[in-house]
């Protein structure tokens, strides 16, 4: 009785795990569409700042397959990534003469739904993982509940500070530069340490 409560224990936590691995899919279209926009917004700081959250959430989401092997010996593969085109929508497929002013505010908006969407989704799983008695994934995925939290934090942050100055452009093309060079500061960084992981595995096992 014992192995086969066991089981299904693990067949939930596989099949929770994979959800959150779909989701992750997704998010790195979605990052790569927005990088994409705020490059053809002429807006580079930004565009920077998304391609570093698609490498960094393409990172965890190895990661978490990882987990998932380890823990469980059992994957699913990944579903097929949901529509994540921002373009489209929000330049109306033209390539110029669109409100500049408009599309960055409602890309931010969009980020903002996107990650908020996101952590009541991890945060359900979480829980529901809690509940099932696997403390281990439960753990795991308390890690990326806390990464979404503070991703939204800042994504909450920005759009307080842009409605200050009336999403003026000028003001924020002027920040541009240094944004785009913290967040390749950044993403070295993380190319870095994925050395270290692939050299002395001093990353593994958790979704710091
Ligand atoms: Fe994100």
């Amino acid at each position: 009785m014992l192995s086969v409560r066991f089981s299904q224990g693990i067949t939930m936590s596989v099949d929770a795990l994979a959800k959150i691995s779909d989701r992750y899919q997704t998010a790195v279209f979605f990052h790569l569409e927005a990088a994409a926009l705020f490059r053809l917004l002429a807006m580079p700081g930004y565009a920077v700042l998304h391609e570093y959250q698609a490498i960094d959430e393409s990172d965890t989401a190895r990661r978490l397959k990882a987990f998932t092997i380890g823990h469980c010996q059992a994957v699913k593969p990944d579903m097929p990534p949901e529509e994540s085109n921002l373009i489209e929508p929000l330049t109306g497929g033209k390539r110029g003469g669109f409100d500049v002013m408009e599309a960055v505010k409602e890309a931010w908006i969009a980020y903002e739904k996107w990650e908020s969407d996101t952590l009541a989704l991890y945060s359900k799983i979480a829980l529901d993982l809690l509940d099932s008695g696997d403390v281990a994934a439960y753990e795991f995925v308390s890690c990326i509940v806390k990464d979404v939290s503070s991703e939204l934090a800042g994504v909450r942050d920005t759009i307080t500070a842009l409605d200050g100055i009336g999403w003026d452009l000028p003001t924020i093309a002027q920040e541009q530069k240094e944004l785009a060079e913290l967040y390749e500061g950044k993403i070295k960084k993380l190319h870095k340490e994925y050395k270290n992981y692939h050299h002395h595995n001093s990353r593994g096992g958790n979704a710091e």
